[in-house]
């Protein structure tokens, strides 16, 4: 098969963590868990939480952006569009990536966000290459910042020792020729499986009033069990299809990097994937789930660790509420 010719590449990637660690002791302390419960489940052991005085959506996902814009050797300015995911904005209006344009100084660029949960940072940076790629603009900037921490319910031990919070962000431009960049992108959702991960009440539908608030609906509800199975069988077929596409086979891959839910989400979507653990990026351990931002992040560290070098195949995947899922296959 012939290979595609990438159209659009990752300049430089950002990351920003909240200082805050909790671990899951900590959690033991105010409700009723233990690390050996979430360790052996999900693989966790702490996370970082920003604390309702600080920093928000808007304010992470910018610190993340300017580490990247830092890196690529960019001005504010030069920005044509800012894509943001996130499933926690800091307010209903306007849109989170309006309030990161006017921190940053993206004043030519045209911002706003984008909701599919935890496969947003890989919807958004296909919807860069497509904008790009159309010749829209030169420069692209995709942040994914989530404030999970205020969305989950703290009084459900099932679902609240999960996630955590963080922010990462990609300067992505038209390639420059050098045969690097993006070769393929597989995304799909299914609204039919809405109701497996969701926030049902403080919407339209259900606007907020003292029910949503005594009945907690406003708060993450999660079928954990289902989400689990969904998110094996649609990230393996993603990887796979992103892969043909690339006209690449999994002994290509130098580094998978999945969205980072639970080790056994990890462990079982690399074995559908034919990539073995020692290709696969785990930061899951220190971060718990970060929605969106778990793949930027890993992405960042990754590169940062020398585990992507220039010319390395690198495939990301990611699955979260909608559902969505998606896959991208990339020559670093
Ligand atoms: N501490 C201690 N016990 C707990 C906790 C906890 N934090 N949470 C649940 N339990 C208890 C349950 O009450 C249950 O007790 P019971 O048997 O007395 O009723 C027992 O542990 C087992 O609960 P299960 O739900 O059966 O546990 P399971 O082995 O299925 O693991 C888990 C639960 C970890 C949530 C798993 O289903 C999972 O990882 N699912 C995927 C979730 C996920 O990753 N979601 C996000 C992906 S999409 C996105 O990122 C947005």
């Amino acid at each position: 098969m012939k290979k595609p010719t990438p159209l659009v590449e990752i300049a430089a990637m950002g990351r920003y963590l909240p200082d805050n660690i909790v671990t899951n002791d900590d959690l033991a302390q105010g409700m009723d868990t233990s690390d050996e419960w979430i360790f052996s489940r999900t693989g966790i052991r702490e996370r970082r939480i920003s604390p309702p005085e600080g920093l928000g959506a808007a304010a992470m996902g910018a610190a993340a952006a300017r580490q990247a814009m830092q890196r690529a050797g960019i001005e504010p300015g030069e920005v044509d569009i800012l894509i943001l995911s996130t499933a926690t904005p800091d307010r209903w209006l306007p849109s989170t990536a309006c309030d990161a344009q006017a921190l940053l100084g993206c004043t030519n660029a045209v911002a706003f966000d984008i909701m599919a949960a935890c496969s947003g940072f890989i919807y958004g940076l296909s919807m860069a290459e497509g904008y790009l790629a159309a010749g829209r603009g030169e420069i692209a900037l995709v942040i994914s910042t989530e404030k999970m921490s205020s969305i989950v319910d703290w009084e459900d031990r099932t679902t609240s020792v999960l996630f955590g919070d963080g922010a990462g962000a990609a300067v992505v431009r038209l390639a420059n020729g050098a045969n690097r960049g993006i070769l393929s992108s597989h995304l799909r959702s299914d609204g039919n499986l809405a109701d497996l991960l969701n926030r049902p009440g403080g919407g339209a539908q259900h606007p907020m009033s003292q029910a949503v608030l005594d009945d907690r609906s406003y708060l993450v509800r999660m079928n954990g069990r289902e989400i689990f199975k969904n998110a094996v069988r649609s990230m393996a077929d993603a990887c796979e299809r992103a892969l043909a596409q690339a006209g690449l086979t999994a002994d290509d891959i130098d580094l998978l990097v999945p969205h980072q839910a639970n080790i056994r989400i990890i462990e079982a979507t690399a074995k559908y994937a034919g990539i073995p653990m020692d290709k696969v990026y785990v930061n899951v351990d220190r971060y718990g789930n970060m929605s969106s931002a778990t793949v930027p992040v890993a992405l960042d560290e990754a590169v940062e660790q020398g585990l992507i070098r220039p010319g390395s195949h690198v495939l990301i995947v990611a699955f979260g509420a909608g559902l969505t899922w998606g896959a991208m296959a990339l020559r670093w």
